[in-house]
């Protein structure tokens, strides 16, 4: 495995501009479910009825009974060595974007400065109906007691400013992560199964680009054949061992020394 971990660091050490693609997979080790490993959130809520913009217009309650269970392991959540391997990466000059498809604020909470969040974040909120926005702490003081938080203006449904199936994604953000992804050296993709699209379609823009593609994950993903190196393991346990031999190289270090 060392000469793997050595094989991603010299593609690091090479590389003019790396970029990170993450998904829910990194957080796994901070205590947040993904989406599509056994137990993970859409094993055990639909998201055709709990996850789609259209369900949440129609029945908002289902979304929020998602949420009472997802909420306090976001809010517990604390950034793990996966999450601070990419933060060292940024130290060391190589990883200035973290592309994540996320909502948990972690990468931002571990030190990441410049993070695109594909898919939104559960920090804030909008209020469906008069348009205003509301910090967590103002949905939680607004749900207290109620099925469903309402907008403490117009009483109309608050969604919280995450990316919903049916919805679209910003088209500023996302137009910056083609940029990025078209224009990087290397595309680091860790803890993603790459199954929802546009996201999933940045590791081929980075292909396309002449860029080579390292995969973490503990399993296959449905893009492995296109990867240069894949390392198998926990994110929150190689990523760190990955940027440590970066570290060793880029400080004169030779070898595994
Ligand atoms: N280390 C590395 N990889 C991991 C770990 C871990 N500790 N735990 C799980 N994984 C991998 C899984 O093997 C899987 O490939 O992370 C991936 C998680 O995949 P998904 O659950 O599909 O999550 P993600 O790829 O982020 O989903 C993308 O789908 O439902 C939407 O909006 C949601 O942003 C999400 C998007």
């Amino acid at each position: 495995m060392s000469d793997e971990f050595e094989n991603v660091a010299r593609m690091i050490e090479s590389a003019g501009s790396v970029v990170a693609l993450t998904g829910a997979g990194i957080s796994v080790e901070s205590g947040i479910p993904d989406f599509r490993s056994p137990g993970g959130l859409w094993t055990r809520f639909d998201p055709s009825i709990y996850a789609t913009f259209e369900s949440f217009v129609n029945d908002p309650s289902k979304f929020w009974e998602m949420a009472e269970e997802l909420n306090p392991l976001l809010e517990g959540a604390e950034p793990n060595p996966g999450h601070l391997a990419l933060v060292e990466l940024e130290r060391l000059g190589k990883c200035d974007t973290v592309i994540t498809q996320n909502i948990d604020n972690l990468h931002q909470r571990a030190g990441s400065s410049d993070v695109l969040e594909l898919h939104g974040t559960f920090r804030c909120g909008t209020c469906l109906k008069c348009g205003m926005k509301h910090t967590y702490e103002e949905i939680e003081q607004a749900a207290a007691g109620r099925v469903v938080p309402v907008c403490m203006s117009c009483g109309g449904s608050i969604k919280p400013d995450v990316v919903l199936f049916g919805e679209p994604l910003n088209a500023r953000v996302l137009q910056r992560a083609v940029e990025l992804a078209t224009g990087c050296d290397l595309m680091i993709v860790v803890g993603s199964g790459l199954e929802v699209f546009p996201a999933a379609s940045l590791p081929d823009y980075a292909r396309r680009g002449n860029a080579r593609l390292v995969f973490f994950n503990i399993a296959t993903t449905a893009f492995d054949s296109v990867a240069d190196v894949i390392i198998v393991g926990k994110a929150g346990e190689t990523l760190p061992r990955v940027v440590e031999v970066y570290r060793g190289l880029s400080e004169g270090c030779t070898g595994t020394e």
